[in-house]
Order: structure tokens, then sequence, then C-alpha cells
């Protein structure tokens, strides 16, 4: 079949919601301590620490629109008084949650980085903060007294110790999370869906009294873990939420024999297959907890979904070492596409997480690189645009085979397009991920409704082969190559190489 887009820039669908290109911190394994901060003073628990300054710099080039802190299940073990005042004198504790995985997960809790240190950190990166309360070992009247720390003014008790602490001024956290996975046995404070909407309510009552300007993100369930879950949580709260928070990693950490299977059996190719199918898969999921929205709410409700933590994620070591390839960056270019089409309901959207922990970067001592999922984020953060385009696609497709949680599907496009237009109408970026493995693919573009000019910025995204890898000292095997061509040379025809993702970036 010959292959066609067809961008159509009068059919304005949506607005794209720049908080789903967002991040997650966590005081887990090597994310914080040993990832974004380095010991000054290695060996000793106690630091110091600093930030390192090339982390900032990476991370500060993807334009971060949401950071969240501080998980995760570690947030249900968190006191943040704990993090607050002068270093030396902050508690070294066992790390409520993660200790129980024993010295892979990390077991010490330095209590270095705290709220003044995520909010400096934020701020630096001009990133919004989204704060998760402390739901399973804390208290209503606790979360509120955080609100009071991050949002009150000198007059209050909690804003005078924070001005004390060296900043006078609020931090104005708008964006706050009640709890994590409390669906999951797993998480500290489970509990079923009515005991959580209960106590929710009760925390979000408290923390309201402090600042009526917040939002607030419930916990949701992805179908996986309960098809009842949002429903309930949903009427039991009364709909008094911002957000529903969702969960997804594909294949799944406890699918691990699964993908072993797929590999063992049908090779690296079979793999290739469905991991670039898999946003195809959370686009069902996530349609799925919009489905309860609209269900319990009615169709015209404001509840948004924060996706706010996601990824691959199949086996443990990728806690450590994630060894991301060029695969896994057409991977998240699909999830991009997919949060762009569920955009009417998907308001945010946080990678699980930045650094080594399944990270888009590493680190080792003191050197650094940056995984091919970074580059990825770097593409649509470069040259991506507010709204969301009428899109048609016509190309080839191909069966994908289960892989764990990511089931077989019969007719995926190789082709997946995502066209956005900037707010005053004059640029056009043509996202394309061409997932076919060995061929490229040529295919006609047309481009309704928008003339473009002179020059077309070229992106790809590539690497030698889907396997392609970074590592450090080398962390340009898999990246973003730019180029400027005539319009001409661009349409009405292109070819998209093999395992890539192109970025067209048009001016009128
Ligand atoms: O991102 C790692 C962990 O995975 C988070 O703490 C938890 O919420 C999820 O299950």
């Amino acid at each position: 079949m010959g292959s066609r887009i067809e961008v159509d820039a009068s059919r304005i669908e949506c607005e794209i919601n720049p908080m789903i290109y967002g991040h997650f911190i966590e005081n887990m394994a090597r994310c914080i301590y040993g990832g974004l901060l380095e010991n000054e003073r290695p060996g000793r628990a106690r630091g110091p620490w600093k930030v390192r300054e090339d982390i900032v710099d990476w991370t500060s080039e993807l334009r971060p629109p949401v950071l969240r802190w501080p998980g995760g299940l570690y947030a249900d073990g968190y006191f943040w008084r704990d993090g607050i005042g002068p270093r030396d004198a902050r508690p070294l504790r066992r790390n409520r949650y993660w200790s129980r995985y024993g010295p892979f997960t990390s077991v010490l809790d330095h209590n270095w980085f705290g709220t003044d240190e995520f909010m400096e950190f934020s701020d630096r990166l001009g990133a919004e903060p989204y704060v998760n309360v402390n739901f399973g070992t804390g208290s209503a009247a606790e979360a509120a007294r955080w609100v009071e720390y991050m949002n009150g003014d000198g007059e209050t008790v909690e804003g005078e110790r924070r001005a004390s602490n060296g900043h006078p001024e609020p931090w104005q956290v708008r964006y706050w999370g009640i709890g994590n996975e409390m669906y999951g046995v797993w998480a500290l404070g489970h509990s079923g869906p009515l005991d959580y909407a209960r106590r929710y309510l009760e925390f979000r009552d408290a923390m309201a009294e402090v600042d009526p300007g917040l939002r607030y993100v419930a916990v949701g369930a992805d179908h996986y873990f309960s098809k009842t879950w949002n429903r309930e949580v949903l009427s039991g709260a009364e709909g008094r939420m911002d957000l529903l928070s969702i969960h997804i990693y594909l294949p799944g950490m406890e699918r691990v024999l699964g993908v072993a299977a797929t590999r063992g059996l049908r090779g690296g190719s079979a793999m290739y297959q469905a991991i670039v199918a898999a946003p195809l898969e959370f686009e069902r999921r996530l349609e799925l907890a919009a489905e309860d929205i609209r269900a319990v709410m009615g169709d015209d409700s404001d509840i948004g979904i924060a996706l706010d933590e996601w990824n691959l994620w199949w086996k443990p070591s990728q806690l450590l070492v994630p060894h991301w390839t060029l695969r896994d960056a057409l991977f998240i270019c699909g999830m991009f596409h997919c949060m762009h089409r569920c955009a009417e309901t998907v308001r945010m959207g946080n990678i699980a997480q930045l650094v080594n922990v399944l990270g888009v970067m590493s680190t080792a001592g003191a050197r650094s690189y940056r995984s091919p999922l970074y580059y990825a984020f770097l593409l649509y953060r470069r040259h991506g645009h507010p709204m969301r385009l009428h899109t048609r696609v016509e190309c080839d497709d191909f069966e994908s085979p289960r892989l764990g949680g990511i089931p077989s599907m019969r007719s995926v496009p190789f082709l997946d397009c995502s066209a956005t237009l900037s707010t005053d109408g004059s640029k056009l970026t043509l996202f394309v991920i061409n997932r076919n493995l060995s061929e490229e693919v040529r295919a006609s573009v047309s481009l309704d409704g928008f003339t473009p000019a002179g020059v077309t910025g070229v992106h790809c995204l590539n690497g030698p082969g889907e396997g392609a890898a970074n590592w450090y000292g080398r962390d340009k095997t898999v990246m973003v190559e730019s180029s400027e061509a005539d319009v001409g040379d661009v349409l009405p025809e292109y070819r998209f190489p093999a395992h890539s993702v192109t970025a067209l970036a048009f001016e009128q």
C-alpha cells in the first residue's frame, strides 16, 4: 500500500497540556542520592551531598514542565519535618518503604534533600512542583502543616519556620497528590476504595483550609489492578479532585517470565515489535480510566488523568542499570502520541524516573550519560507545539506478539503520526514514528490549511539499529540529528528511515 499522511491545519482538535512531558524523582535506589546528588565525601552517609551540575544542565535542556516528588511508594513513609532546617541536625533514618527490599533499593534516608532543596531544584529548572503527601503513615493535620510550610505567609507558624530556614517568600505549590497506589497490598497504608475516599476527603479538606487554591490528585487504578477502584473512589470522594492518578509500567515486572520466554523463543525482533506497539495498550487502558470518570461524573466532568508514573519495566536490574535502546526511545515517542491523542483527559504525565531508576539519564561515580529516552524527550520538547491537529494516516501494518502485559495486536500501523500547531498558527511540526524495523517508508505528506515557506527543519531520532544504546563516554550513538531542507525536498513526499522518529518543523 502507498503510504499517505494528511494533516488538516484548519482542524484544531485539542490543546495538549505541556505537563505530559513531566518528570518524577524519588528517594529510591540511586535516583536522588548518587543520581541527582553526588556525595562530596563518598562513604559518609551524611555527605555533604551536592547537586550534580551535569544532571541539572541536561534536565534544564528538557525544560521539565512539572516535577513530582517525594514519591512514589516512598512518600507514604516520609515525614516532611525530617527534611527541613539545618542539614546537620536532620535525622538519618532507615528508608521506611524501600529499606524492606535491602540495599538494592536504598536503605538509608539521609534527609539531605528535603522540602526546600526540592523547591530550589524545581525553581532552577522552571518546573511546576507536584508534591505527594504522606497518606499511608501520616495524618491529615501533618499534610495541612506541610501546605502551610510551602504556601503560608510569614504570619503563619509554618510560613515563619520556612522563612527562618532561609525562604521568606512562600513556595506556592499548586499540585498535591494524596496517596500513592493505595489499591496495592505493597503500599504503606493500603486500603479499600471507600476507606481511601473517606480519608482522602479528610486530607483534602484539611489542606484546603490552609490554602483554598490547591489542585488535588487522587489515587486511581489501572484496570489491570482493579476494574472498580476508580468508580468507587470518584463517587466516594464526590468527584472532589482535579486529577486521577494512573500508573502503568509495561510489560510489567510481575510478567518477567513471559518477557524472558518471548525473547528466548521469538528473538529480539518480537520484543521490538511488542515494545513499539505498547503505547496502543497504554491508550486502551487510559481510555478505560477516562470512561470511569465519564460514567461517574458525567460527560462534562473536568476531572483529568495524571499518568504520573509510566515507563517500560520488566526486570529488577532496570532499577540500577536501565540500559535503554533506540527501541525504547521509539516507545517513548509513541507514548507522547498516545498522550496527544488522549489530551482531552490526560493532563499530566511523569516518566519514572529522572535519573538511574529506569532513568532517562544515568550516573556512575563522576560519569554520566543521556539515554535514548532522553533524546526522545528532547525532540518533543524542542519541536512540539500545544495544539493537536486532525491527522489521517494510511500505511501498512504488522502483527505484534504478546509480551508480558502487552497483548498481541493485529494491525499495528508502521507509521504513527502526530501533528502539532503553535498557538499563533505560524509553526507546525509533524512527528512521524516509523516502527518498521528494516525498511524506510515512503509517504506522501499533505498539509491542508498551512502553506510552509522557505526551509523545513528536519530532526531525526535514530541510531545504527533498534538495539543501539548510549553509554558513559559515548552518549550520542542514539541521538537527534538536525538539518534543514527546502520545503520542496520534504513535500509532497518524504522517506522516513527504518526504526526512526522524524520531526518535520514547518513555518508559514
Ligand atoms: O517508580 C518506582 C515505584 O514504582 C514507585 O515508587 C511506585 O509508585 C511504583 O510502583
